[in-house]
């Protein structure tokens, strides 16, 4: 009984890191209201969009009432109250799009939204773990759903979100596989092993399905300062605005499959883990500390095995190509247009034209332009590939 037990507590499970096995790393039932209390900060959060196009954001937000944050009790009651003042200092900053940003918040935004960020270990800035996993809801009885809170920019952003919480929903059967295939590495059962691999591939392959309904989406400007933070602290500071590069899954199967970025892109993406709710980069940091799967397969020798596991490899070499394809159609495309017509036209009219897909271009991805950061993500995942087939695959991909 003893052993019994204590062979169960050693088994690997989600249980411990806020992983839902229905809905992964997306909060299940997120609330859609707060406390009264915190009516306030509602009323306006959901009107952001709206007060954005009217100049009037800036105005209704300084004129709200500072609200302690000490009445928010429940996880799901923080998580809803961060994504409303996530989205309102997203509006408050760039309501007058780039021509003029703003250098100090607001200390009744400023000081709850600081205070509701360190009790959720999350940054004060809206991250994926907001816009994309805790903002969502059913919208009629067949299970459709819809987005709780959006910012300006209309189907181009609610698109962007939509999609990117659909890649999230596709990649849950290759979550819950993932203690499978590391309890089975730990006692040694190949077919396990081989037989959850091949759900994580397939699971893999559906989340790039789900990304190819991305077909819209709009940039976002730039901002050469960090921000002040008023009540917080006097300095300004800085946070990377958010991206699907701080969702956990594909961090999660870089751990597993023992892909090893480069110092550059890797330092990227080890940064974003901090934009991560506590425990997902805990399970990727336990997910690392496992015992390597990529040996276990070598050893076994098992052709099914080597199939499954070079599988997962081809399926996410492939998400990360299909990607690499929707930032060169959504960015490096425009950008090349915006610069192109900036450099045509006269000097005042030129500086009427967007630069935010050019800055979006060169943003700081570990100093490297987006695209470089990408192959380079890209490449490394090739190396993941087991050495007798790695030549040929390779030369596939
Ligand atoms: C129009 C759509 C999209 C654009 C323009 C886009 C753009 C980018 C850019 C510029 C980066 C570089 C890192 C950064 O700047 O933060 C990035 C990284 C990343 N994006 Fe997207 N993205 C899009 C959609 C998505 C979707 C729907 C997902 C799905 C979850 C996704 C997943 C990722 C991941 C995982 C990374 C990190 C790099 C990697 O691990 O390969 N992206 N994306």
């Amino acid at each position: 009984m003893a052993a019994a037990e204590s062979d169960s507590k050693s088994l690997f499970s989600l249980d411990s890191y806020h992983v839902s096995q229905e809905l992964g790393f997306i909060l299940p039932d997120p609330l859609e209201e707060l406390p009264p209390y915190y009516q306030p900060w509602m009323d306006i959060a959901l009107r952001v969009p709206e007060l954005v196009l009217s100049h009037e954001l800036r105005f209704h937000i300084n004129k709200m009432p500072l609200l302690s944050s000490h009445f928010l009790q429940k996880h799901r009651e923080l998580r809803l109250a961060h994504l409303a003042l996530s989205v309102m200092t997203m509006g408050y900053t760039w309501q007058e799009g780039e021509s003029n940003t703003v250098e100090k918040l607001p200390q009744n935004l400023a000081v709850p939204y600081w205070e509701v960020s360190q009790r959720l270990g999350l940054p004060p800035i809206l991250t994926h773990a907001d816009a994309v996993l805790a903002n969502w809801r059913k919208k009629d009885p067949e299970g459709n759903l819809e987005l709780l809170l959006s910012l300006p920019g209309g189907d181009s952003v609610r698109g962007f979100f939509m999609v990117t919480l659909l890649v999230e929903l596709a990649a849950v059967p290759a979550l819950r596989n993932i203690p499978t295939v590391i309890n089975g590495v730990r006692c040694g059962d190949s077919e396990a092993v081989a037989r959850a691999l091949e759900e994580v591939s397939q699971s893999i392959q559906e989340m790039t399905d789900a990304l190819k309904l991305m077909h819209w989406w709009k940039d976002n400007p730039c901002m050469p300062k960090g921000l002040i933070y008023d009540g917080v602290q006097p300095e300004p500071m800085e946070y990377s605005g958010g991206s699907a590069a701080q969702s956990s899954l594909l961090h999660c199967f870089d751990e597993l499959l023992g892909i090893k970025h480069e110092a550059k892109s890797g330092a990227f993406l080890t940064r974003m883990r901090n934009y991560m709710p506590p425990a997902h980069k805990q399970l990727i940091q336990d997910i690392s500390l496992q015992p390597s799967l990529k040996s276990f397969v070598h050893q076994q020798d098992s052709e099914r095995l080597n199939r499954a596991f070079q599988h997962c490899v081809t399926k996410l070499l492939a998400l990360r190509n299909y990607h690499i394809n929707i930032v060169s159609r959504f960015i490096t495309v425009p950008a090349a247009r915006a610069r192109q017509l900036r450099n045509q036209s006269q000097d005042s009219e030129g500086e009427m034209i967007s630069r935010a897909p050019t800055a979006l271009e060169e943003r700081g991805t570990g100093g490297s332009g987006i695209m470089i950061f990408l192959k380079t993500v890209r490449d490394q995942t090739k190396d993941a590939f087991l050495p007798e087939t790695s030549k040929e695959m390779k030369h596939h991909s």
